[in-house]
């Protein structure tokens, strides 16, 4: 029997799912005591390259409020063809085809290996994929022909039947037509006001021969070039008036360079003290509007390349006055910050429009100054789409991340999925009470949806415009078993998870896991699901909940329910003797999880001081939609250790890991950090490593570069590099990240003042222990 380390590894290994328990406590009153509830990090299209999708599509449950897929766990009468579902009970007669089968002649599907299988919906056409380049020209030269170079790169990368279109803006809104006899001709817009969809329609020409339109007072399009193209009318459907403005890229790839290397800045002077005129609300409104009348429910990615906030029209975040600076965390605590409501709600609105076409949308944010990714961050959250953030386009932050998002798999396909569905059935004794990750509801009721609603919930099924093999949800679970209905010994509870979604290739998929539990009575056999206890899996779901907390309370109210949960757990599964703290003792499966609470408590995804608002929702996105391990590197930064002593190490994240003849590599997810203690230093300074017989010093200062650009290469986004010192500037980020063990601390206001966090900020892991200890075993508590 293997140990539950390793059934863990193998379940995600093979299932992409990470479960907080793996054993669940039998009834709904047992598993609200267990603190942590019974929750799933999953990875919908975690990489299986040993798993070869099948030809054929899966067979259901006949029984119309189920609809459960057949799976390893179902019981089969092969003698009678039938096979009952392990959800519902319900009997069901295998289809036609299905007549050859025999113990010894069993479909994939049955097979317990496959409890994840991968099927390719045969009827449909294929769909092209679209790419939607929405281009800011308010920037410096140097950026400008920065990003004009990534983008022209990015047409090499694309399949040559995918469809590209592009809008440029600045003042205006420009939306090319590509594909127009050597003439370059783009339709204008105003900035400064919104147009529906039926308006954008009309304007370019997309709507149907009887609506009319033009000349439409102040706002209506002047189209450039030849005139009589822009009244020609076409049917509305992809293939036709469409092509003008989305073209393959086979076809205007040549044109699409020129046209992009012939990008000038926006050329509407910019007066000294203030800002450029930034049409940005206007720009995605009109992208959005094009690929939802044009392409809908195909996959298709929008994306925004700002070099700077919206300075006009609706989605603007600040004025045009460079005085006045964009909202900072006080304003906003302080209730001051005036175009942000507004702002956010323009583009809540467009996130939801193209997640009901399932579009997704990008953002590419390259400024010194925030561009207003807080009113922005829904565009991404709710469709999938990538938030990227750097200084500037001209960086190998940028550019490496985007070349990345085009990275291929073995089969050569972008590992980039569109227009998904998630649905989650569960067994009688659980329902599923909601989601956090980059997906929105899609309000589908059923048996399986509990009533406690956790995230996004009140549904059985969720939609990903778009996901990567790293995407992952967290999904919480409610046991709904009553205490006095136990559930038969060895009895297991069951989950499907059903993803449907457009591959690359431009085939339908749908990938099937389906993913049994054993119950346990938490009265007599509490043993056994503490041992089941996932803590690494635990720490993130719990996360993701505070996370989700800190995005509409206050700071301090969310560290007290943070503090509140981790002192119950350690009353719950702790041993202890009433009021002697140092009696103290947690088992190994809990030991790190304490740890994981005070690094979380102080990272930049609860902290937000010493963060802008830009900072603070590029952070939480990043942390809400990645796969566990790398969440955990986000929680709880990695250090490893470079000296003459031995190969390197990895060592505590705690100050007196800091020694003057190491070097220090930290990984935080968001920065690679290198920092070389005081000898190493001085001796880098002196250049020792340029001399022959300090051969081994050159080596040892090497190696922790080698290491640090293996994941620069590997990681999306890509990180901060930072090369730094004992007494460097830069060396904050370190300071900033390891426990403070040897400072002096007597912060110890445990929660007396309200409003202040139970466990107090900034004092040492040691510190944090003990008084955590204490609060667990009070019997004031
Ligand atoms: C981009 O940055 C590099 C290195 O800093 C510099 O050499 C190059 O000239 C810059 N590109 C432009 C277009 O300014
Ligand atoms: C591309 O540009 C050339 C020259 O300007 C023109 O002749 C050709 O028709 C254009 N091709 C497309 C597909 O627009
Ligand atoms: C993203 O969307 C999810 C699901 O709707 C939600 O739970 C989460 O709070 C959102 N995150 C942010 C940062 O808006
Ligand atoms: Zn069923």
């Amino acid at each position: 029997m293997a140990t539950f380390p390793e059934y863990i590894a193998q379940n995600e290994e093979r299932d992409g799912v990470r479960f907080s328990w793996n054993v669940w406590p039998s009834s709904r009153l047992e598993a609200t005591r267990m603190v942590v509830p019974v929750a799933a990090l999953f990875t919908p299209l975690k990489e299986r390259p040993d798993l070869p999708p099948i030809q054929y599509e899966p067979v259901l449950c006949s029984r119309a409020t189920c609809r459960a897929v057949l799976n390893p766990l179902c019981q089969v009468d092969y003698r009678a063809k039938l096979w009952a579902c392990n959800f519902c009970y319900q009997r069901n007669q295998f289809p036609p085809s299905y007549s050859g089968i025999s113990e010894v002649n069993q479909p994939a599907e049955l097979l317990p290996q496959f409890s994840t299988i991968e099927y390719v919906v045969q009827r449909g056409p294929q769909m092209p994929l679209v790419f939607l380049y929405v281009v800011d020209t308010c920037m410096e030269e140097e950026d400008l022909q920065a990003l004009k170079e990534s983008l022209q790169m990015s047409l090499s990368l694309l399949p040559p039947t995918a469809l590209v279109g592009l809008i440029t803006f600045g003042r205006i809104v420009h939306v090319h037509e590509l594909g127009c006899e050597g003439i370059s001709k783009s339709y204008v817009f105003k900035g400064t006001k919104d147009l529906s969809a039926k308006q954008l329609q009309e304007m370019l020409g997309l709507a149907k021969p009887a609506a009319s339109s033009q000349g439409r007072g102040s706002s209506s399009p002047r189209p450039r070039g030849n005139p009589a193209a822009a009244r020609e009318r076409q049917p509305l459907n992809g293939s036709g008036c469409a092509r003008r403005f989305l073209q393959p890229v086979q076809k205007v790839d040549m044109n699409l360079t020129d046209l992009l290397g012939e990008l000038q800045r926006d050329s509407w002077p910019v007066v000294q003290g203030k800002r450029p005129l930034r049409s940005l609300g206007v720009a995605m409104s009109i992208a959005v509007g094009l690929l939802e009348c044009t392409f809908p429910n195909t996959g298709a990615r929008i994306m925004t390349f700002i070099g700077g906030p919206a300075t006009q029209g609706p989605g603007m975040v600040v004025g045009d006055e460079l005085k006045i600076p964009i909202r900072s965390w006080h304003d906003i605590e302080k209730d001051n910050a005036k175009f942000m409501k507004k702002a956010a709600k323009h583009y809540e609105a467009l996130a939801s429009r193209a997640s009901a076409s399932g579009h997704v949308m990008d953002i590419y944010a390259c400024a010194l100054d925030q561009t207003g990714l807080l009113e922005m961050k829904c565009c991404a959250n709710n469709t999938g789409g990538y938030m990227v953030m750097a200084d500037s386009f001209n960086t190998s932050l940028f550019k490496q991340t985007f070349q990345r998002v085009f990275s291929k798999d073995v089969q050569g396909s972008f590992k980039m999925a569109f227009a998904a569905t998630l649905e989650v059935k569960t067994s009688r004794e659980l329902k599923v009470s909601g989601a956090i990750g980059p997906c929105v509801s899609l309000n589908a009721k059923g048996p399986c949806v509990s009533e406690n609603e956790i995230g996004s919930g009140g549904t059985c099924q969720w939609k990903m415009c778009g996901l990567d093999p790293g995407t992952t949800l967290a999904l919480y679970f409610e046991v709904v078993n009553q205490h006095n209905a136990p559930i038969p010994q060895g009895g297991r509870g069951a989950l499907q998870f059903v993803t449907q979604y457009q591959h690359a290739s431009g085939q339908r998929r749908i990938r099937v896991t389906t993913i049994a539990r054993n119950w346990a009575d938490a009265q007599t056999q509490i043993q056994s699901i503490a041992a089941s206890f996932d803590q690494e899996a635990a720490a993130i779901l719990m996360a993701r909940l505070a996370v989700q907390r800190a995005e509409t309370e206050e700071g301090p109210d969310v560290l007290r329910w943070l503090d509140r949960q981790l002192i119950r757990l350690c009353q719950k599964f702790g041993d202890y003797h009433k009021d002697d703290p140092n009696s103290f003792r947690f088992s190994e499966t809990f030991s790190l999880y304490p740890q994981f609470m005070f690094h979380l408590r102080r990272s930049p995804f609860l902290q937000v001081f010493n963060n802008s608002p830009d900072e603070s929702s590029y952070y939480r996105h990043q942390f809400n939609r990645h796969e566990l391990t790398q969440a955990l590197i986000m929680i709880q930064p990695v250090l490893y250790a470079y000296s003459f002593q031995g190969p390197p190490e990895p060592v505590l994240l705690d100050s007196s890991s800091i020694l003057p003849d190491r070097i220090l590599l930290m990984d935080t997810f968001f920065q690679i950090l290198i920092y070389h203690g005081e000898t190493v230093s001085q001796w880098r300074k002196a250049g020792y490593q340029e001399m022959a017989e300090y051969e081994n010093f050159r080596h040892l200062l090497q190696a922790p570069v080698d290491d640090a650009q293996e994941l620069l290469h590997s990681r999306f986004p890509m990180p901060r590099y930072i090369d730094t010192e004992h007494g460097g500037s830069q060396a904050r980020f370190l300071l900033s990240k390891v426990n403070p063990s040897q400072t002096h601390n007597n912060m110890y206001a445990w929660g007396q003042e309200s409003g202040a966090p139970i466990l107090t900020d900034d004092v040492s892991l040691q510190v944090f222990m003990d008084h955590l200890k204490k609060l667990a075993v009070s019997s004031a508590a």
